[in-house]
């Protein structure tokens, strides 16, 4: 055996995760095994002296000889350990290549996340979050203790695919009365949330190839798990009225899926006018393609009661309607919906009993418990005030700090409201900036789905206090300003 060789694989410089120097000791022997650098037969340095020529602790050695006397690699006889004659079945396909590539992610898994996410950290504007101090941990604890209380050890199996019945007839019953969704509870599918809910869309009612449509500027989620799905995806520009379509596109580019978000366009804000929905059930029908209609913030509209959900608007709507709790409870939560039109029921059925295995029952009885008793309404009703006074207070500032460039865009709804900003200005840069100061906006050029058609930045204030939103405005205005 060529030590040298060995000795310089475990100095090198280590690329990838930081391994112990057990594991390292361990890999680089198990490769010049595998490569047929150190023989059968070879009998391998004592613990002692290896450790003292790596100087490292003779325990080290120790550990890598026996996990390889375990896989078979090595033979340990008496006093010295020994390459085994015969290697283990699972070492005869192994090439010399396929030791050392490194693996990659697949073309279709390598998306591009913006920006780096702060993870739990609080950073101000940063959008898709509600306000995570607002919720009653006591009351859901309180629901939760009472489903293990009453949890049976069959519940404890695999779950229902489409869900717990109790929470699908509550969500039911919750879409009926507020968003004029017309369904059933059979037509609901629990998810971990709206994006696996794209996901399932996606991957259940298209083909690699098929051309998906989302608006532009559109949800980065929506339009990763398009791409995911390997679909030919074209943003369509929005107007005042949401997503508007040519009858051009239409007929040039006829889409089998349709991503869109009517309530509050996502990110501009924009409510898709009734014309619009009809026309664009209308059209779909026509050309055979299938609407996903997220409805991720409607909860929280103040100028009025939202708009009814296309769904329910015209009778056989080619509608999967998406909801999920991420923004009236809490994202962690990972609790979503789908309602699938009746005819879906079925298949969707058998395609998520095999391909989804369901559980966490306990989560799901406890969120119907608390749609049930009346928390959750109590808590949209709490959370609908809270967010009016913070939009009210971040749009005031943005008049005070920012009216000469900025122009607002949406805000009637949700937890998020954009600002336009003149073509001049980078808003990539902007943005980074902003970041640098611990205030996180999105670029809406960074949410394009196609040409870049917006510049400005998308401002989340479910978390900001209203006494704190001037501050970070001022912040904000002194880096536009200085741009
Ligand atoms: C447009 C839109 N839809 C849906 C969601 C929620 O997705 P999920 O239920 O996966 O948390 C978000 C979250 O930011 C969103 O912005």
């Amino acid at each position: 055996m060529d030590y040298q060789l060995l000795f310089d694989q475990y100095n090198a410089k280590q690329s990838g995760p930081k391994q112990s120097q057990q594991r390292r000791l361990y890999h680089c022997l198990r490769a010049a095994i595998l490569r047929g650098q150190c023989k059968a037969g070879t009998v391998l340095p004592g613990s002692r002296s290896l450790a003292a020529e790596l100087k490292i602790s003779r325990n080290t050695v120790l550990y890598a000889y026996e996990h390889l006397v375990a896989e078979g690699l090595l033979c340990s006889g008496g006093r010295s350990t020994v390459v085994a004659d015969s290697l283990p079945t699972f070492t005869s396909s192994v090439k010399d290549a396929d030791i050392a590539r490194p693996h990659t992610l697949s073309a279709r898994a390598r998306l591009t996340p913006w920006p780096s996410d702060p993870h739990g950290a609080f950073t101000a504007f940063m959008s898709g979050v509600p306000a995570l101090s607002h919720f009653p941990i006591a009351v859901w604890r309180r629901c939760l203790e009472r489903v293990w209380r009453t949890i049976n050890h069959q519940q404890l199996d695999y779950a229902d695919a489409a869900g717990e019945p109790i929470l699908r007839a509550a969500i039911a019953e919750h879409l009926t009365g507020t968003r004029g969704v017309v369904c059933n509870a059979g037509q609901i599918f629990i998810t971990d949330g709206t994006q696996q809910s794209l996901g399932i869309c996606a991957h259940a009612l298209a083909g690699v190839g098929d051309r998906a449509w989302i608006e532009n500027p559109g949800y980065g989620g929506a339009f990763q798990s398009l791409k995911a799905a390997e679909l030919n995806v074209r943003g369509i520009a929005v107007d005042v009225d949401g997503i508007a379509p040519t009858e051009k596109e239409w007929e040039k580019f006829t889409p089998k899926l349709i991503y869109t978000t009517p309530s509050h366009q996502f990110p501009l804000g924009s409510v898709m006018s009734i014309d619009r929905r009809i026309a664009l059930i209308g059209s779909a029908k026509k050309y055979g393609a299938i609407i996903i209609e997220d409805d991720y913030d409607s909860e929280f509209r103040r100028d009025g009661p939202p708009l009814p959900a296309m769904q329910g608007l015209v009778a056989d709507a080619p509608v999967i309607y998406l909801g999920t709790f991420s923004k009236t409870l809490f994202p962690a939560l990972r609790i979503g919906y789908m309602v699938v039109p009746t005819g879906l029921v079925e298949p969707f059925a058998g395609m998520l009993k095999l391909g989804h295995l369901r559980g966490r029952s306990a989560d799901q009885l406890a969120l119907a418990e608390f749609l049930r008793a009346g928390h959750f309404a109590m808590h949209l009703k709490k959370m609908r005030r809270l967010y009016a006074t913070r939009r009210d207070a971040l749009v005031v500032a943005i008049d005070k700090h920012l009216g000469d460039v900025a122009t607002i865009y949406g805000g009637s709804s949700g937890i998020h409201l954009s600002v336009g900003l003149p073509g001049l200005l980078n808003d990539v840069s902007i943005s980074e900036s902003a970041i640098a100061q611990g205030v996180y906006t999105q670029p809406l050029s960074r949410l394009a789905t196609g040409k870049v058609l917006c510049n400005g930045l998308m401002l989340g204030y479910a978390q900001v206090h209203e006494r704190e939103i001037e501050k970070y405005v001022r912040i904000l205005a002194k880096i536009i300003h200085s741009h």
